[in-house]
């Protein structure tokens, strides 16, 4: 049981009745309230559940200047049997609290960082939505607001929860997500920030990412950023490869996000027993393998996108394609696995759950996707 019970300035206009829940979009409507937190005088200050809607900061704000803010991104359900669920906050709390300590931002009390997320998905219960492949996101971020133009760690910063409902990031109905692997950009180096959740390195990912949409791709396939030789995630998503019967996924070596999804992957891999390799996998070894007719699926994995199957791969002139329609893809099986885990339509050995006791309202309707 939290020691959090935060105060709650309800909103006077919900703008639930306007939201078209038959044709949801990925974060372009906001839930009714906000969590927010201050830090100032040397600590976290006024947690609070408010009213969604526009914030002031002084231009002078530190993060608008240096990007000093970070992100985090999981997911809220309503399950077949209509309990709501947050899945696996803790895992978020803690990769929020390293790209604090990346970019010199004080971390918060990740009780807090929990007991925040479940106060405000009870508070917007009636905004989760309830078909299966579609969920409350739940954006909390930080980022400095002291007014200075010093390039140093601010003193003020604001911590803002967001929630949105949403379909899956990627439609994938037209088939598999398809990807330019990229020769030239790179999305992160050795040393730099590439683990931590942070905007900057999602801005540097725009350009190449609409050079690869001009070219016909969904993505962007990041190589490392030394040779452009290994393969590191997609941005939106980590990766992996079936290759014969064994799994592989690129190490968390620095420069790629250590994704929820991504660990919860693994461990269902490794519960069923089947072949896994956490380990720098080369472009030219990807190719190879698709030769030989040994390359049998390759999939995204990320909190927004779940499991995503690659359609297609471009690596300079080569084109690799991939079978996404056909029973039995493992993609499809840790799709299902994970969504009937996230819904309460399977059972929760791992307890990756939280339940959030909320006020219960009959289901819309509890359809397939
Ligand atoms: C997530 O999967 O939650 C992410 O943060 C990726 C994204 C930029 C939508």
């Amino acid at each position: 049981m939290s020691d959090y019970n935060l105060p709650v300035t309800p909103t006077t206009q919900s703008r639930l009745a306007k939201v078209d829940f038959d044709d949801l979009g990925f974060g372009d409507v906001f839930s009714d309230h906000m969590f927010s937190c201050e830090f100032y005088n040397g600590t976290w200050q006024d947690p609070q559940i408010v009213p969604y809607g526009p914030i002031s900061i002084e231009p002078g704000a530190l993060c608008l200047h240096y990007g000093q803010a970070v992100f985090e991104g999981l997911k809220a359900f309503r399950g077949v049997d209509h309990l709501l669920r947050v899945f696996r906050p803790e895992m978020n709390a803690e990769r929020l609290q390293q790209s604090c300590e990346r970019l010199c931002i004080p971390a918060i009390d990740q009780e807090l960082f929990c007991a925040a997320i479940e106060q405000l998905v009870a508070v917007d219960e009636k905004w989760l939505p309830t078909r299966r492949g579609e969920s409350l996101y739940i954006r909390p971020l930080i980022f400095a607001t002291e007014p200075n133009l010093l390039v140093k760690p601010a003193d003020r910063y604001l911590f803002l929860i967001i929630t949105a409902p949403v379909r899956e990031y990627f439609s994938t109905e037209g088939g598999g997500v398809s990807l330019r692997a990229e020769p030239k950009y790179t999305r992160a180096a050795m040393g730099g920030t590439g683990s931590a959740k942070t905007g900057g390195n999602y801005a540097a990912t725009l350009l190449p990412g609409m050079e690869s949409v001009a070219l016909g791709f969904d993505q962007t396939l990041w190589l490392d950023g030394r040779d452009h030789c290994y393969v590191e995630e997609v941005g939106q998503m980590n990766i992996f490869f079936k290759i014969e019967d064994t799994f592989i996924t690129p190490p968390l070596h620095g420069t790629i996000l250590p994704g929820v999804t991504r660990n919860s992957v693994l461990t269902l891999l490794k519960d069923r027993g089947a072949k896994y390799e956490e380990r720098p996998i080369s472009i030219d070894e990807v190719l190879a393998a698709y030769e030989d007719g040994k390359l049998k699926e390759v999939f995204g994995a990320g909190t927004a996108a779940v499991i995503a199957p690659i359609q297609r791969i471009a690596y300079q002139d080569t084109i690799l394609e991939f079978d996404v329609e056909s029973s039995g893809l493992a993609s499809q099986w840790l799709y299902d696995t994970i969504v009937d885990i996230q819904t309460g339509a399977a059972e929760d050995t791992y307890g990756w759950n939280r339940i959030v006791s909320a006020p219960q309202t009959p289901a819309r309707s509890m359809t397939g996707s």
